[in-house]
């Protein structure tokens, strides 16, 4: 070691966060979505929404796709992210008991600091499945962008995160 050019030690977490901010997946709105769901974190005032499509499998009604748009921090964005690729496949009822650290999935346990960013997605998905129709009629303003409904209001302390 030339001791030179030391590097800078990132913890496995803060990498996985990297790699998955880099290829985030599943950002912006579903417009035909069955159910979507919004939440703000009371500890710093990020938000964040979730879309969720469902269709039937094998006899089961199950969600297609989820997607998110959010107004947050880094984690809340790489949480999401994973968690719509998690959430596919899954029925309501299976994504309802998912825990903020499930969603996570493979970014493994989020430091204390962080744990409220995880919550945050949770929240997203639980709000999104309470307004979820049992059937399959799509919602009046589902399609409504985290953006736009922003622009109607004064956005206070909100840090804004800029998206693709
Ligand atoms: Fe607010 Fe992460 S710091 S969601």
């Amino acid at each position: 070691m030339s001791g030179k050019h030391p590097i800078p030690i990132m913890s496995s977490f803060e990498s996985k966060v990297r790699e998955a901010l880099a290829n985030p997946k599943n950002q912006g709105e579903i417009p035909d979505a069955d159910a979507v769901g919004t939440v703000g974190s009371p500890e710093c005032g990020d938000m964040l929404r979730m879309w969720l499509k469902f269709t039937e499998k094998d006899g089961r009604r199950v969600i297609d796709r989820a997607s998110f748009q959010a107004f947050g921090c880094q984690t809340a964005i790489a949480v999401a992210s994973m968690a719509t690729e998690l959430l596919r496949g899954k029925t309501a009822e299976e994504a309802g008991k998912m825990s903020a650290g499930e969603l996570a999935g493979d970014l493994g346990a989020l430091p204390p600091m962080k744990i409220h960013c995880g919550q945050l997605v949770e929240g997203a998905l639980r709000n999104a499945l309470e307004n979820s129709p049992s059937d399959m009629t799509p919602q009046g303003n589902v399609a409504n962008t985290l953006s736009a409904d922003m622009a109607r209001k004064p956005a206070g302390s909100i840090r804004i995160v800029p998206l693709d």
